[in-house]
């Protein structure tokens, strides 16, 4: 399973890749508010650090990149993510799981560009992007689960449903919204392809109480060892 770090913030990007080896980035209007610089100027310096890592390719390291969340024509969309595609051959268009979005997602799948399917919180949801060839579908775990909802289901449910039809492994999917190291689990199990989070939850992902008092017992078994 692939992990995205779901963050526009530079420094984050840096920390996750050279620490995790993050596979991926996925940046959403929030995050590009969170970095404190404006749209272009945030993306623009993911698209800047991509080259100089030399990690060029949208197959290499991708970085999905939401559109404006106002339009909603499809073509308004299109128009919108061609400017932004053009800013780096790795950019993912992000565009809402809405009738105009899986419009504009599967033009822009026929003009090249490649789209992420995002705002999914259905598994029906997840089935046009993925007949329709999207890169990316991002069904929302988190949000779901802060209101009393079990995801298991629901993420196992995509990955049937990619499995009967041929879409498994073309269009991958990303669990998003991702706020436990539980959840990241979760959607392993299921056989989600990617997940997407902010660096806290995968810095929780390796701590465990048991590994802390581990190494404390072995410290204390080094230190009384007899000497050489
Ligand atoms: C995923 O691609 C989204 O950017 C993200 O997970 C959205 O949710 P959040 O910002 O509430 O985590």
């Amino acid at each position: 399973m692939k992990y995205f770090l779901d963050s526009a913030k530079m420094d984050e990007i840096r920390y996750a890749y050279e620490t995790f080896g993050i596979d991926g980035v996925t940046t959403n209007p929030r995050h590009i508010m969170l970095s404190g610089k404006p749209f272009l100027k945030a993306v623009t310096d993911i698209a800047e650090w991509i080259k100089a890592e030399g990690l060029t390719g949208v197959d290499v390291f991708p970085v999905s990149v939401e559109i404006n969340p106002h339009i909603d024509d499809a073509d308004e969309m299109i128009a919108e993510a061609e400017k932004i595609s053009a800013v780096s051959p790795n950019f993912v268009i992000k565009i809402p799981a809405t009738e105009a979005g899986v419009t504009a997602a599967r033009k822009l799948e026929e003009k090249g560009i490649r789209t992420n399917v995002t705002l999914i919180f259905s598994a029906a949801q997840a089935i046009l992007p993925a007949k329709n060839g999207s890169k990316f579908v991002s069904p929302f775990i988190g949000w779901k689960e802060a209101n009393g909802e079990d995801c298991r289901e629901y993420i196992r449910n995509i990955v049937e449903i990619y499995k009967n039809y041929g879409f498994y492994g073309n269009t991958e999917i990303i669990c998003a919204a991702i706020r436990t190291p539980k959840q990241i689990a979760d959607c392993a199990v299921a056989g989600a392809d990617i997940v997407t989070t902010g660096l806290d939850v995968y810095k929780d992902s390796m701590k465990h109480a048991y590994t802390t008092q581990g190494i404390g017992t072995f410290c204390n078994a080094w230190d009384n060892t007899a000497a050489e």
